[in-house]
């Protein structure tokens, strides 16, 4: 799955910008609150805007404090995907149950320097993992390899029936690098500055998929 993220798009005609990667699997939104990332974007009430105006499945990520107050809401107004991060609450489970209740899938996300194994347990309660492979806080980052190992570990569990979710990375996903991300394993690929930084995203989302599809035809073989 590729999903474009709109914080590289242009915010003054967000609903042609996500006609313009139709075909995505999920458009992906980046909601900051300049305290848990030094950066602030957008919040619920453009999300619920942007829910009016496409059928791509909205996929949520939070980078946020007190996810467990903010995060439920995404859900109850139709975000397909709602991910927060785990360094932001000291109560992961509980927030995914709201989020559930809600009637939204739950994803976990994980910085680059944070270990995977302390939520190896619980992320039989979520849907997704999105491994963040740049800093959280913008877009335009180099892409950091080393986080590849956590999408492996990841992938080994659910390869061998042990968890169910979808590995998702975010954060300098482009034409050169995306490859190893699929080699690892990973299942959704964000890619903001890669898409919107080129004339036809729609087209750069495709040539992303083909990428993908390619590699991992190369990996059974
Ligand atoms: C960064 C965001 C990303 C960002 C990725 O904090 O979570 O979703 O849009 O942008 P690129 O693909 O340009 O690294
Ligand atoms: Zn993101």
């Amino acid at each position: 799955m590729i999903a474009p993220s709109i914080l590289s798009a242009d915010f003054a005609r967000l609903a042609e910008e996500m006609q313009a990667v139709e075909g995505a699997d999920w458009l992906h939104v980046d909601v900051m609150d300049n305290h848990f990332v030094p950066n602030l974007t957008l919040g619920l009430p453009v999300v619920q805007s942007l829910l009016k105006t496409t059928d791509i499945p909205l996929d949520c990520h939070l980078m946020i404090e007190d996810p467990g107050r903010w995060a439920p809401p995404y859900a109850e107004a139709g975000a397909y995907n709602v991910t927060f991060h785990a360094e932001a609450t000291e109560d992961p489970v509980a927030v995914a149950r709201d989020i559930h209740a809600a009637g939204g899938k739950a994803g976990l996300s994980v910085k680059p320097n944070t270990p995977i194994e302390p939520y190896l347990e619980i992320l039989r309660n979520f849907d997704t993992l999105l491994v963040m492979s740049v800093e959280p806080g913008f877009g335009g980052q180099s892409f950091i390899p080393q986080v590849l190992d956590k999408a492996r570990a990841v992938r080994r569990l659910v390869d061998s029936g042990e968890l169910r979710l979808v590995v998702e990375i975010d954060g300098g996903i482009n034409m050169n690098t995306i490859e190893a991300a699929a080699e690892a394993g990973v299942d959704c690929f964000v890619a903001g500055s890669a898409v919107y930084g080129t004339p036809d995203p729609a087209a750069t989302v495709e040539a992303l998929r083909e990428k993908v599809i390619e590699t991992e035809r190369a990996v059974r073989s």
